[in-house]
């Protein structure tokens, strides 16, 4: 059945990817709002049929602007964040505004017209885990944030939470690891050692790179997403992962040797403030349930062809690379 989709921050890295994949997989018309912040590129919605796809730049939480497009939306996938962790620790201040205003002002247009919402999440919300512990996150895992991004994702979380439980509101939440695919944008780990790389430039890692992260390709992010938005069940959260744990280090190292160069060809820089050690996901209801499972299950292959999506695609990341560095060379990362 053909629908009208209203994807926040679908300019952005996973939101592009989502709008990308939803409307190859279905019918589906699609409103994109987004601010365009730093993070949002027009060009990422480039190639798009035009008749099924139209950007309202606006902010999310701007009522006037919500209020009309939740109106006319058959679903709403709620995606606009300020995403990245070392900005939230240079400046928390446009995260509470994003993240928990934005999402505050969501919720009441979703209340006032009755529409569907899936809220986007993290599994940072849940905080870290030792290296040896053989305990992944689950829905029930105690949330327990460590940095004001992933703070103010916990309480964008718990408003959805509360919204479906006071007022009834149709909303299901997920929460997803660490996404890798076309169209990231370059302060984020894995692009920009890419881009590094073709600047002649050495990747560069925080503290020891012994920190872990559970990777998972965005298009399995977005087949999640669109499948919890057909059959998940109202009030309930999901943990999308891809069974993808590896340590910074691996992951750089692999990086280098795709790209032809020695692995050892890396700096270790300044740690992160509060830098969480592990994430995992266990993400079996997702799969049992709703019959979910990852494409991408190589991941040497995913990271190559995203270098090839990186070396070919120039013009789209080029633009951002000089100030995201000089903003790294500040923080003397
Ligand atoms: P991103 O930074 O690449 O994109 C965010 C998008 O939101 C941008 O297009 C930006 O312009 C837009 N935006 C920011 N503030 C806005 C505002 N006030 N109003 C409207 N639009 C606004 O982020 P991403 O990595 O694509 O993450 C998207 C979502 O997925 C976020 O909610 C994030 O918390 C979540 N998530 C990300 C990951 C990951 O690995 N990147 C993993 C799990 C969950
Ligand atoms: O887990 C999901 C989260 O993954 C999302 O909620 C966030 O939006 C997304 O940004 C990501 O958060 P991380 O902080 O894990 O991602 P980032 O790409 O910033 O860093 C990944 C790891 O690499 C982390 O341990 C820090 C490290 N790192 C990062 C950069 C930019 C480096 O070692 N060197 C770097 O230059």
């Amino acid at each position: 059945m053909s629908r009208h989709l209203l994807v926040t921050g679908g300019a952005g890295f996973i939101g592009s990817n989502f709008v990308h994949h939803v409307l190859a997989r279905t019918d589906h018309t699609v409103t994109v709002l987004d601010k365009l912040t730093y993070a949002g590129h027009r060009a990422s919605l480039d190639g798009l049929p035009v008749e099924r796809v139209r950007l309202v730049v606006g902010d999310v939480a701007d009522a006037a602007v919500v209020d009309p497009l939740v109106a006319e939306a058959d679903a709403v996938v709620h995606f606009a964040a300020e995403s990245h962790n070392d900005n939230s620790l240079g400046d928390p201040t446009p995260f509470l505004h994003t993240n928990l205003v934005g999402t505050f002002t969501l919720l009441e247009a979703v209340r006032r017209h009755g529409t569907r919402l899936h809220h986007v999440s993290t599994d940072e919300v849940y905080g870290d885990l030792a290296l040896d512990d053989p305990q992944r996150f689950t829905e029930a895992t105690p949330y327990n944030p460590s940095s004001p991004y992933s703070a103010t994702k916990a309480g964008s979380d718990l408003l959805v939470r509360a919204w479906v439980r006071s007022f009834g509101i149709s909303a299901t939440l997920s929460n997803c690891s660490n996404n890798y695919g076309p169209r990231q944008h370059v302060e984020k780990f894995i692009p920009r050692q890419i881009t590094n790389l073709l600047d002649g430039v050495r990747p560069r890692l925080y503290g020891a790179g012994l920190n872990v992260r559970d990777w998972i390709h965005a298009e399995d992010h977005s087949s999640a997403v669109l499948r919890i938005l057909e059959a998940g069940q109202s009030g309930r959260t999901y943990l999308i992962g891809a069974d993808g744990e590896r340590s910074n280090k691996e992951v750089v190292e692999m990086i280098l040797r795709l790209m032809g160069r020695d692995p050892g060809d890396y700096d270790h820089v300044i740690d992160r403030a509060g830098h969480d050690l592990r994430y995992a996901i266990d993400a079996t209801p997702l799969r049992q349930e709703l019959g979910w499972s990852p494409q991408f299950r190589d991941f040497e292959a995913g990271l190559a062809a995203t270098i090839d999506w990186y070396r070919d695609h120039e013009a789209w990341w080029r633009p951002q690379k000089a100030a995201t560095e000089a903003k790294y060379a500040e923080a003397g990362q």
